[in-house]
């Protein structure tokens, strides 16, 4: 058990990221080896936030970069749903990656502070996630999203083209910082939860003032002109089958509500400009949850180790006959 242990830690202290970047442990850790990798995550050294990235066309494998930036940023033409080549289709939905994971200054996609910025995820990953109960690779990770925030899409193949294009626009990223530490900036903003439940009401009525000329009303997006031959948006939908599905990060009210918070209304950002008061995206984000959505199947799946679930995932499975606690998972309040 020892000796297993001393694996774990030097899988996710990242002794070997290159051979790490793909695969990993396939290993379900106990509560005790979660806790003790959980620790030594938490206690890694922080680094300054990273905002600048030089100019990528001057990089050797530009031409890579350039198709991940592509993926990235038009994740609809690429590997949508409505892509010529039907093997090609692995996303499943209307967004693109940076509809989440937005532009930051240097324009670049995935690169805005709190925005779940990838500046530093080559120094993150492999990462124990709680969800699997696995160390997982920064790949596992990107298929994560893959098949919840791109809908019900299908994993990328990990020698794909896409995915290796991804990985090496991440390593672009990170040039120059500190291997294995943590940095500022990264994830979402972490906020002081309202200590009550959301109110769907007040977030409609806050929706219809702060959101719904570009979300439009009932959260359903902008069509593009082109839609039904590219499923495009000009405007996002933040519900319906062209959303992302109810296995996401972004359908649980905490990070959703982190997410609207400093970067909602589009334009907000961090700590020094954001737009709604917490409790405001609190209420909102609840109102954009209570829409109907795309069901990921298996979800009772997710999060094996109850001692390890998030309070904010209402999955129906995790509270058999306790129509209360399922709805505190859905609206709070959390602690
Ligand atoms: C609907 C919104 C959404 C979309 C679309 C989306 N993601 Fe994510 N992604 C998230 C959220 C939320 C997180 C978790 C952030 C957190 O909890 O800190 C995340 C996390 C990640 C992470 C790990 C980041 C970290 O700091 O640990 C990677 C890598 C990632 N996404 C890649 C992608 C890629 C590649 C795509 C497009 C194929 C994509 N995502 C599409 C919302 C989205
Ligand atoms: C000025 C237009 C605008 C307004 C107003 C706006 N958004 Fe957005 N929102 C966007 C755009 C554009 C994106 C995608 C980011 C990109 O492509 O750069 C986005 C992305 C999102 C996403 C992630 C992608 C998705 O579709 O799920 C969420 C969630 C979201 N907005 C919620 C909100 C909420 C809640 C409000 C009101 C508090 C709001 N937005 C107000 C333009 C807007």
């Amino acid at each position: 058990m020892k000796q297993y242990l001393t694996f774990l830690l030097c899988v996710v202290t990242s002794f070997n990221l290159e051979a790490n970047d793909a695969t990993s442990s396939n290993a379900v850790l106990s509560s005790a080896e979660a806790s003790e990798v959980m620790k030594l995550y938490a206690a890694r050294p922080l680094q300054e936030w990273k905002s600048s990235y030089g100019d990528i066309t001057k990089e050797p494998n530009y031409k890579q970069l350039e198709y991940a930036v592509a993926l990235l940023s038009n994740t609809v033409g690429t590997i949508g749903p409505k892509v010529q080549d039907p093997k090609m289709r692995y996303s499943a939905n209307s967004l693109n990656c940076t509809s989440c994971h937005l532009n930051g200054e240097s324009n670049l996609p995935g690169t805005k502070k709190f925005a779940a910025p990838f500046t530093n995820v080559m120094n993150d990953y492999p990462k124990f996630e709680a969800r699997s109960m696995k160390v997982e690779s920064i790949a596992e990770r990107v298929n994560g999203c893959m098949t919840r925030s791109q809908g019900n899409g299908k994993p990328l193949p990990l020698e794909s083209k896409e995915m290796k294009s991804l990985i090496a626009y991440f390593k672009f990223l990170a040039k120059g910082t500190q291997p294995h530490s943590a940095m500022k900036g990264t994830g979402l903003q972490k906020v002081a939860f309202p200590d009550r439940k959301a109110s769907v009401k007040e977030g409609k009525d806050l929706y219809s003032i702060y959101c719904m000329e570009c979300h439009q009303k009932d959260a359903v997006g902008l069509r593009s002109a082109t839609y039904t031959k590219d499923a495009s948006y000009n405007f996002t939908p933040l519900a319906g089958n062209d959303s992302f599905n109810n296995g996401a990060g972004m359908s649980h009210l905490k990070t959703a509500t982190r997410f609207i918070y400093t970067n909602m209304p589009l334009g907000a950002s961090e700590s020094d400009k954001p737009m709604l008061s917490v409790e405001q995206a609190y209420d909102v984000a609840a109102y954009v949850l209570s829409l109907e959505r795309p069901n990921k199947p298996g979800r009772e799946y997710d999060f094996p180790n109850p001692n390890f679930r998030p309070d904010d995932y209402p999955v129906p499975a995790y509270f058999p006959d306790d129509e209360v606690a399922l709805e505190q998972a859905k609206y709070g309040p959390f602690q």
